[in-house]
């Protein structure tokens, strides 16, 4: 990963660490990224911005675009390792839901979004739980009717990755135990099991399951008899 992608992590931890001796105060389990985020300049004065969406704006984006494109993003792969505690689940029971984790060599699909800049700050709003905006570069995947040489075929775009070092991050389990905390987390937004079929169904439509939320989709079921 180039050093430009690094920052935003050391200042997330950085303004949420404990402070020492308050031995009653709880772990943070939530954070507020919308400042962290606002205070990222790389492109201003761009007339759009492209947005890739690995998660829910795959399936569910809820905010204006100009277009959209299927896209890849490489060396990182999807997994179900951040807490939910604002949409599919809460404070008290977090769901799980996606980020992006470094893996050379791996690649993920997605959904591209070219939006108006002043669709960031809603977008801010929805990720604010410890997802940090990341410069990458989208390797689009999509045939369109124009012909090849006129599309554009890569372009610098936004994507929202929650990191380790946030407190919300719950990091690896074994897929039961990811599936058994899936079936049964529920948050403002809905029931978590939702938001895992409908990114397993959303990733097939595009043509690429990925096998983590395939196998979890699958465990689910088991748990979940007559879901989906
Ligand atoms: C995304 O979809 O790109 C981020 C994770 C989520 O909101 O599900």
């Amino acid at each position: 990963m180039s050093a430009r992608h690094q920052p935003h992590h050391a200042s997330n931890r950085a303004s949420h660490q404990r402070q020492d001796g308050d031995a009653t105060r709880p772990p943070a389990s939530s954070s507020d990224t919308r400042e962290l985020n606002r205070r990222m300049t790389h492109f201003d004065g761009h007339e759009a911005i492209w947005v890739f969406g690995y998660g829910s704006l795959i399936w569910k984006a809820g905010f204006p675009y100009l277009e959209r494109r299927p896209a890849l993003v490489h060396d990182v792969s999807r997994r179900f390792w951040q807490g939910s505690h604002d949409h599919r689940g809460t404070p008290q029971a977090p769901g799980r839901v996606v980020t992006l984790i470094d893996e050379p060599g791996a690649q993920c699909l997605g959904m591209a979004y070219r939006i108006a800049p002043q669709t960031l700050a809603p977008l801010d709003l929805r990720e604010k739980n410890g997802y940090l905006r990341r410069v990458v570069t989208l390797h689009f995947v999509d045939t369109d009717d124009a012909p090849a040489d006129t599309r554009e075929q890569t372009a610098e775009g936004l994507v929202y990755i929650a990191a380790a070092d946030n407190p919300a991050y719950l990091g690896d389990a074994s897929l039961p135990h990811i599936a058994a905390q899936i079936a049964e987390a529920h948050g403002p937004s809905g029931p978590n099991s939702d938001y895992l079929l409908h990114l397993d169904q959303a990733l097939r439509d595009l043509g690429g399951p990925d096998e983590h939320v395939t196998l979890l989709a699958r465990e689910l079921r088991e748990r979940m008899p007559g879901t989906g």
